[in-house]
């Protein structure tokens, strides 16, 4: 394994991620058998119309600080990271345990159960609470901090040398609605940690953010609440809204700064290879596929036709135009009409397959994690081994309450370097839970942990004050 060279020079100004660590619980629950039974759901919605055959579990032992602390004692031992080397861990979050001490306050004091005491005491830590986009918004901020970051002095063995600091994003949750609601269905949790560094060995991000903000109440946990208050239908569209308008801002964006300028005729999604969306449940990355490929060949064409808008037209006929229609009803069918038809042509699906589909290939084994989803599409890609050097990925986040963020990177030629994950290995492994064992879970009700924890951190209690503890388990 190569590790992490803190003495190596990096390339000006190129950062973005350098590696990648995933924690999974070691717990699931099928969707498919006694909870589809019991919750009276045909099978072949939870796996078609919603995508998902089995939902990752938490452990009683399990908050999100012991999987962010996870993710990042694997990710540290993956790179050969020491303590020392890493000046910032900034955390996305919606599950923090505390609402006012930042949970990588909590990784820091697990670390160093491991690292030695004091070993973390120069690196900083914040919360970014954005519901699913907080961890995009914190490797935003963390990848211009990396550019413009000044050289550190280390005073090694050899004196004056210089040592270049790296920062970890860490993204943690557990996605929890009420027991029988429509959204229990699309639960999961997860952490995902990414080093975040100049002259990184798998991404290099492109530092063209498109931003979308809207006030909505699609989605939200008020102060006190267990689970999320949702409003399932209209946080799709959001999403849809909020994703598509985040996509232009970028094109405009990428354009401006010559990025990417597509000459007539050719789409600005031409310019990736592959596009991965936040992924709340695999069929939401084929209605979020659908509605930008739609708008970007469309918007592409308006001074010569695209190759896609041609081959659609061909396929399913004009697009509906309000003009044709009296009054809002008809167009709006219209439109459902016309959308439907788009989103099973031969055109749309080619692009699917061929830029999209292979990011859901976790997602369908574990389920939501909220703000690390879109890093476990980066994290499938890695395991489908289907990032090629030289490729650009688009990345769409999106965030309920709400807010999108688009932004481009390209896959780096030392991206073979970066040690295999072993995830789809590491998931065969899982225990299966019982409907009543989850139920307990899920409810806070259960006594003791349903695994033996071993190499893992666990939450060991809370005292009387609502401070927590945890321990290194070997
Ligand atoms: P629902 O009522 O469970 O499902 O809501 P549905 O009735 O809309 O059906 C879904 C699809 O299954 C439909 O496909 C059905 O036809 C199909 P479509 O018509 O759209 O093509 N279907 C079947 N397919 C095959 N065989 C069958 C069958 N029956 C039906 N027998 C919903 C789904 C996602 C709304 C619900 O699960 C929910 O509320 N989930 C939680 C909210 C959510 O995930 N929203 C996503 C966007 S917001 C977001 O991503 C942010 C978030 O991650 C939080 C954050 O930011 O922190 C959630």
């Amino acid at each position: 394994m190569k590790k992490f060279d803190s003495k190596a020079k990096p390339a000006a100004q190129v950062v973005g991620i350098d590696d990648i660590s995933v924690y999974v619980p070691r717990l699931y629950l099928p969707l498919v058998g006694e909870f589809s039974r019991q919750r009276g759901i045909d099978p072949g919605k939870l796996l078609k119309g919603i995508g998902i055959e089995k939902m990752a579990v938490a452990d009683a032992h399990e908050d999100a600080a012991t999987m962010a602390a996870n993710a990042l004692l694997d990710l540290m031992r993956r790179s050969g990271l020491r303590p020392e080397d890493i000046d910032k861990i900034y955390v996305g979050t919606e599950s923090a345990p505390d609402e006012a001490k930042a949970l990588g306050t909590y990784v820091i004091g697990m670390m160093e159960q491991v690292y030695g005491k004091g070993s973390f005491h120069e690196c900083e830590t914040v919360e970014f609470k954005a519901a699913c986009i907080g961890t995009t918004f914190a490797l935003e901020s963390l990848c211009y901090w990396a550019a413009f970051q000044d050289r550190m002095e280390d005073g090694g063995a050899e004196g004056d040398l210089e040592r270049e600091k790296a920062g970890v994003v860490i993204a943690s949750d557990i996605a929890r609605y009420p027991l029988s609601s429509s959204g229990e269905y699309t639960q999961g949790a997860g952490s995902v940690a990414l080093l975040v560094k100049r002259d990184p060995r798998l991404l290099a991000i492109e530092q063209v953010w498109g931003a979308f903000s809207r006030d909505e109440n699609d989605f939200f946990r008020p102060m006190g609440c267990a689970t999320a208050v949702v409003n399932g239908k209209h946080s799709n569209q959001c999403y849809l809204d909020a994703v598509q308008g985040a996509f232009d801002s970028f094109a405009a964006r990428a354009g401006r700064r010559g990025i990417i300028r597509p000459p007539e005729g050719c789409c600005v999604t031409d310019f990736m290879d592959r596009i991965l969306f936040h992924i709340p449940y695999p069929r939401m990355i084929e209605y979020a596929s659908a509605a930008i490929f739609r708008h970007d060949w469309k918007r592409s064409s308006k001074r010569k036709k695209s190759r896609q808008q041609e081959a659609v037209e061909a396929e399913i006929g004009d697009e509906p135009l309000a003009e044709e229609f009296r009054d809002t009803g008809e167009l709006q069918a219209a439109e459902a009409d016309y959308s439907r038809r788009f989103s099973r042509s031969r055109t749309f699906l080619q692009a699917f397959e061929a830029k999209v589909k292979d990011t859901a290939l976790l997602s369908r084994q574990v389920g939501n994690i909220y703000t690390g989803s879109i890093y476990l599409g980066l994290a499938s890609l890695m395991e489908a081994q289907k990032l090629m050097p030289g490729e650009r990925l688009g990345f769409a986040a999106y965030g309920s309450g709400c807010s999108a963020l688009f932004f481009s990177a390209t896959v780096q030629p030392r991206a073979e370097e970066v040690a295999g994950l072993g995830l789809l290995q590491r998931l065969q492994e899982r225990r299966e839970v019982s409907l009543a064992d989850y139920e307990r879970l899920h409810e806070g009700k259960a006594e003791r942990s349903i695994l033996k924890p071993a190499g893992e951190f666990i939450l060991a209690g809370v005292d009387g004050q609502g401070y927590r503890h945890y321990e290194y388990i070997e």
